[in-house]
C-alpha cells in the first residue's frame, strides 16, 4: 500500500524538475496523477516512463497563464475521476533581476504562472474538494518566502504570497476538511536552477558557492523535494495544515 493509493491528484509543472519528481513520487506511492504542463512532449515522457508503477500517471497540456485552460485542467480530474484528493500547484519560472530592472512583462509573466494561476488552481481544486467532503493542496513555494536573495525581487514576492495564501486557505476551509500545506526548497537541482546558474560568468564557481550555502554542504535533489510533498499530501500528516516545511538542507538556518 502507498501511501497515496487511489488519490487522485494534480501536479502542474509537471514536465521537469520538481514537478516531475513529485509526478514519479506520487505515482510510485499509488495515487492517479495528471501531470499538467505546457511542454507537452516532455509531460507525455515523464508519464510514459511511470508504466508499471502501483499508481497511474497521465498528461494534460495546461499553459497556465490562462485561466480557462486552469479551469479546464481541474474539471478534467473531476469529468475523469469523480474527485480531486490533491492538487500540487507547483509551477513556476524565475527572471534573474533586481527591482529597478525588473520589467513590467517579466513581473506580469512571473505573477501570472506563480501567483496567480496557483490561486485559482486552489480555488477550483478547493470548490470540488468541497464536493467531496475535502482534500489537500501542498504548493511549491521556496526558501524565498522566507528570505530574500539578492536580485529576486519579483520572484520573492511571489514566493512569499504562495506561503501565505496556503496559511489562508488552510484558515478558511480546515474545519472544512481540507488541509492547505507548502514546502520551501532550497537550491535544488533542476533546469530553472541550470538556467540560473548558466546565467552567470563562472556557472561552476557559482555551483560550489550555492553548495556550501547549505549546512549540508549540497544542493537537494528533486526527489528530496518530492518525498516531503507526498508526506504532506497523505493522510500520514493529518494534523499538519498551514505549514511552510522547510527543504533547504538547512540553508536557511545558518547566517
Ligand atoms: N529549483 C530550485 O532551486 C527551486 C527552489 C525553490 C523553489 N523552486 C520552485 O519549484 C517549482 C518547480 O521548479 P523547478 O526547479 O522544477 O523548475 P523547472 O523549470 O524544471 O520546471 C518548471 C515547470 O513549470 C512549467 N511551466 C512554466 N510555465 C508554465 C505555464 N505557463 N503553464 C504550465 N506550465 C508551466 C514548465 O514547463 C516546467 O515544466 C517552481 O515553483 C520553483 O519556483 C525551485
Amino acid at each position: 500500500m502507498g501511501r497515496l493509493n487511489n488519490k487522485i491528484s494534480i501536479v502542474t509543472g509537471g514536465a521537469s524538475g520538481i514537478g516531475a519528481a513529485i509526478v514519479r513520487e506520487f505515482a510510485q506511492q499509488g495515487a492517479t496523477v495528471i501531470c499538467g504542463d505546457v511542454q507537452e512532449e516532455m509531460g507525455r515522457q515523464v508519464v510514459a516512463d511511470l508504466d508499471g508503477a502501483p499508481g497511474t500517471a497521465s498528461f494534460f497540456e495546461v499553459d497556465l497563464r490562462d485561466l480557462d485552460q486552469v479551469r479546464a485542467l481541474i474539471d478534467h480530474a473531476v469529468d475523469t475521476h469523480g474527485r480531486l484528493d490533491v492538487m500540487v500547484p507547483n509551477a513556476g519560472l524565475q527572471y534573474e533581476k533586481i527591482l529597478t530592472d525588473t520589467s513590467e512583462q517579466e513581473y506580469d509573466h512571473m505573477m501570472a504562472v506563480n501567483m496567480k494561476a496557483t490561486f485559482f488552481c486552489c480555488k477550483h481544486a478547493v470548490e470540488a474538494m468541497l464536493k467531496t467532503g475535502g482534500g489537500n493542496i501542498v504548493a511549491t513555494a521556496s526558501v524565498l518566502s522566507l528570505v530574500a536573495e539578492p536580485s529576486l525581487a519579483a520572484y520573492c514576492a511571489t514566493k512569499a504570497g504562495i506561503m501565505n495564501l496556503m496559511k489562508s486557505i488552510a484558515t478558511d476551509y480546515g474545519a472544512k476538511g481540507i488541509r492547505a500545506n507548502c514546502v520551501c526548497p532550497g537550491y535544488i537541482n533542476t533546469p530553472l536552477g541550470d538556467k540560473f546558474f548558466e546565467s552567470l560568468p563562472d556557472p561552476e564557481a557559482a555551483r560550489r558557492e550555492a553548495d556550501a550555502l547549505h549546512a549540508l554542504g549540497r544542493m537537494g535533489e528533486a526527489d528530496e523535494v518530492a518525498r516531503c510533498v507526498s508526506f504532506l499530501a497523505s493522510d500520514e500528516a493529518s494534523f499538519v495544515t498551514g505549514s511552510a516545511m522547510v527543504v533547504d538542507g538547512g540553508l536557511s538556518c545558518k547566517v
